[in-house]
């Protein structure tokens, strides 16, 4: 299973890019987490630049998207909402036909942020997408230094929880909705 993890900050010392480096780190046998790194790159989205044919870093995206068999997604929250760089992207992306029916996975490097978990929901649910249910996993790793936070995740519990998760996700991602 390969996954693609997407990352809502672009911040150099982002806890959650360090969050989304540890399930790459840590994840297990059969299962690989690759981080998308073209997030700057996108283009603001808009619908008349789509019309003419998408540009080549969304094209580049939507290639991403499209061979992962879920997407990792890992937000801070900004004035209760979602972050602009994330939701540019998932705007480029609804009307693809990458996003319907992939398995989506939620993580929080943040125990605070119930505003911008609601809304990643129902913008996911809206696009049509299998979202995982329930938080799955969730850390506070809000004011940590990058080395603070990756120190916490390398922990023997933190460790296996990711393990535990990804395997979670793995099997919920497994599961052909359309047949049987
Ligand atoms: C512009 C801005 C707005 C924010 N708004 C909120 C908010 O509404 N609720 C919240 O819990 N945290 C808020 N925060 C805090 C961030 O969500 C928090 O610092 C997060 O851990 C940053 O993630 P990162 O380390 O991946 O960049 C805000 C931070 C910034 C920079």
């Amino acid at each position: 299973m390969r996954f693609l993890a997407i990352c809502g900050s672009l911040r150099a010392a982002s806890t959650n890019r360090v969050l989304l480096e540890a399930f790459a780190r840590h994840a297990p046998e059969g299962i690989v987490v690759e981080l998308f790194e073209g997030m700057a790159a996108l283009p603001l989205f808009n619908p008349d630049i789509e019309a003419c044919g998408r540009p080549p870093a969304v094209a580049g995206m939507a290639r991403r998207v499209g061979g992962a068999d879920g997407l990792i997604v890992a937000s801070p929250e900004y004035a209760h909402g979602i972050p602009g760089v994330l939701k540019n992207a998932l705007d480029w992306l609804v009307s693809g036909f990458e996003i319907p029916h992939k398995p989506v996975m939620l993580v929080h490097a943040s125990i605070r942020g119930a505003f911008v978990r609601e809304h990643l929901s129902e913008v996911l649910r809206t696009m049509s997408t299998r979202l995982h249910p329930g938080s799955a996993f969730e850390i506070h790793l809000v004011g940590k230094s990058p080395a603070e936070a990756r120190e916490m995740l390398d922990r023997p519990e933190a460790r296996d929880l990711i393990r535990r998760t990804l395997a979670d996700f793995a099997a919920f991602a497994s599961i052909n909705p359309t047949s049987g």
